[in-house]
């Protein structure tokens, strides 16, 4: 089809949802945070117990979500989880459920779901490699450990969470390993990707690069 999808990947708290979010409100497409479906199963998983070891029941409980998102809110049943599933422990097991290959695969079918006309951008570790691969433009967003730790401590204060700059480096750089080492959909840039360090950018600078990149693309 001709819907087009700009892909965003990227490590932890890289920003790349801030970017991904007003490149969509910019151009009025669709927006996909599709670390929002692995932390939903998280939660999910830890508020029913699930032995996280368990692929199995893990991936039943990915089958089974009952979400929905409106406007900036995401609801897991008819509950409000925006903020809650933001918390560190949620993020944590998100990334080691996103290991499981049927986890993946629970999660697949939903997020091709969003690619709705007039478009979509879509961000996360592998929406360039895997679920859109022929996204019309990709970009792999970065940035340094210390300008990341920053970035998820004001985060994560703003929300009322409290918080601790050393704790948060050791666990993006634990995080980060997880996403990068596993054998299902690793975190990389994919083939044609554009790179964006964004240590020293602000958010609407990096914007400005990915709409001038998308420009250039379609
Ligand atoms: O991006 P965010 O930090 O919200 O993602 C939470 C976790 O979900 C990540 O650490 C990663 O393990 C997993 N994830 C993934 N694939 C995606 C998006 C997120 O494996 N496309």
């Amino acid at each position: 089809s001709h819907i087009p999808v700009i892909a965003i990947d990227g490590p932890t708290a890289s920003g790349k949802g801030t970017v991904a979010q007003k490149v969509a409100q910019h151009l009025g497409f669709h927006y996909l945070d599709s670390g929002a479906l692995y932390r939903l199963t998280a939660l999910s998983a830890l508020r029913r117990n699930t032995p996280l070891d368990d692929e199995h029941a893990v991936a039943k409980v990915a089958e089974h979500l009952h979400c929905h998102f409106s406007g900036a809110h995401i609801f897991l049943a008819n509950e409000d989880v925006t903020d809650a599933i933001r918390a560190e422990e949620v993020g944590n097991t998100a990334s080691k459920i996103a290991a499981i290959p049927t986890v993946r695969q629970a999660l697949y079918g939903l997020q091709l779901g969003f690619r709705q006309a007039p478009g979509l951008v879509a961000d996360g570790r592998d929406m360039g490699t895997v679920i859109f691969p022929h996204a019309v433009l990709k970009v792999f967003l970065t940035a340094s450990v210390e300008a990341r730790a920053q970035r998820r401590y004001k985060q994560l204060i703003d929300k009322g969470f409290s918080a601790n700059m050393q704790d948060l480096s050791k666990d993006l750089t634990e995080r980060d390993a997880r996403d990068t080492n596993r054998s299902s959909a690793p975190l990389k840039a994919a083939e044609g990707a554009f790179l964006l360090e964004t240590s020293e950018m602000t958010a609407d600078q990096a914007v400005e690069q990915v709409l001038h990149w998308y420009a250039a693309a379609k």
